[in-house]
């Protein structure tokens, strides 16, 4: 493994401090490192593998695509984007959907969405969009104008103007920055990076209230807790809220690298036109089957009954842990996106680098919280497993 992590220090760019390990393949909940060492997968490659690895039936379809057909443009029709775009409008409930490569294109497509639905309403550029502290979007520069981490934004300012920050579940400190330039607000459901902090669902029912009176159009990121995660497709189901706007991707593809936003009929009929925005690579042929098939699975694999029926174990298992270690706040999150606040004295990192050296894969979130995004296929001895090798780590 070193001379592979060794040839990457060299050669690939250091944006990040990567764990020191390689993997080489995985199957279900679990995954291979070069030498064979096996590793419980409470991460799935940051709530990607939502049907585990090696998929039968994912595999299959895949590779049938890979000999068929990869890649026309968008300059033409395709039958797998055809039915996955039926299949994502009618499981998510909106009007219209533009295929992106990643979860930071699927927001900058909305950010765009916004400023030219203002701008057909009245030819204004000058705008204001309501995003939250401690949420994530994203690195481009649009999505990075919208994450409340300022860390992330400071080296890279001027970004986009006319952003302000709110606090999640605190509807007055929305009220107050509402103006007539308002013209979105954008909003992660379950903040991932920033802590797993769960908006609730009173919280986004103002929210859409506000904006259906004002006309302001609501954004919802389900980038990293929709598809599955918490027992409905998408989170916002739950509470019947009918947004304008919703972006995804990530478990969505199940490892082919796909993304998309989601347009109601307002928002489709009154925003982007022919020549307002495009794409090579987005919802190519084999991102069509990618979706496609992962919404088929979601069906025949009943995945979603599976998510709800597993949940209540682990979370009563992480409560357990939050009443045996002091050094444990609280437990956070809903369905299979969870976190653990520790306190100030007990590291999340060094856990997580613990925890890999003891065969399991987890990861942190702002705050000192220990993050679990497990695939949704997980059952009650994975859990098991799991809770075991992070005592051990602790
Ligand atoms: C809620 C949310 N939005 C957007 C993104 C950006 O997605 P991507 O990394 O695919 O660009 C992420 C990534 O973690 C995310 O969690």
């Amino acid at each position: 493994m070193n001379k592979f992590i060794d040839i990457s220090e060299e050669n690939v760019l250091k944006t990040y401090n990567r764990m020191p390990v390689v993997f080489k393949n995985g199957k279900d909940v679990y995954l291979y490192d070069e030498d064979g060492k096996e590793y419980l997968d409470f991460l799935s490659g940051i709530g990607v593998i939502g049907l585990g690895y090696s998929n039968k039936k994912y595999v299959e379809e895949i590779k049938t695509q890979v000999e068929n057909l990869l890649h026309t443009s968008n300059l033409f029709y395709t039958a797998t984007v055809a039915e996955a775009a039926k299949k994502l409008t009618k499981i998510s409930g909106m009007s219209k959907v533009f295929f992106t490569n990643s979860g930071a294109e699927a927001i900058e497509g909305a950010l765009k969405v916004a400023k030219k639905y203002a701008y057909e309403k009245n030819g204004t550029d000058d705008y204001e969009i309501i995003a939250f502290n401690h949420s994530f979007h994203g690195r481009t520069i649009g999505s990075l104008s919208v994450t409340g981490n300022e860390s992330y934004r400071k080296p890279f300012m001027p970004l986009l103007s006319g952003i302000k920050f709110a606090e999640l579940n605190d509807i007055d400190s929305v009220k107050k920055l509402v103006t007539e330039k308002t013209i979105a607000m954008i909003v992660e459901p379950i903040q991932g990076e920033g802590g797993i902090n769960v908006a609730e669902g009173k919280f986004l029912k103002e929210l859409e209230e506000i904006c259906k009176n004002k006309d302001i159009l609501l954004i919802l990121d389900e980038i990293q807790c929709g598809v599955g995660r918490t027992g409905s497709f998408y989170r916002y189901q739950k509470f019947d809220i009918k947004p304008d706007v919703v972006t995804t991707a990530k478990a969505l593809g199940n490892g082919v690298p796909v993304g998309a936003f989601l347009l109601n009929e307002k928002a489709a009929n009154s925003s982007l036109k022919p020549g307002d925005h495009g794409t090579t690579y987005g919802g190519n042929p084999l991102a069509g089957r990618a979706i496609s098939t992962v919404l088929d699975i979601f069906e025949e694999e009943n995945i979603l009954e599976n998510v709800k029926r597993i949940t209540p174990y682990l979370e009563e298992k992480l409560e357990n842990l939050v009443k045996e270690y002091e050094f444990i706040i609280e437990r956070r999150g809903e369905g299979l996106i969870q976190g653990i606040k520790l306190t100030e004295n007990k590291n999340a990192g060094e856990i997580m680098k613990k925890a890999l050296e003891n065969g399991l894969v987890i990861t942190v979130s702002e705050g000192n919280v220990l993050r679990f995004l497990p695939p949704l296929i997980i059952n009650e001895n994975n859990i098991d497993e799991m809770i075991s090798k992070l005592e051990k780590s602790f």
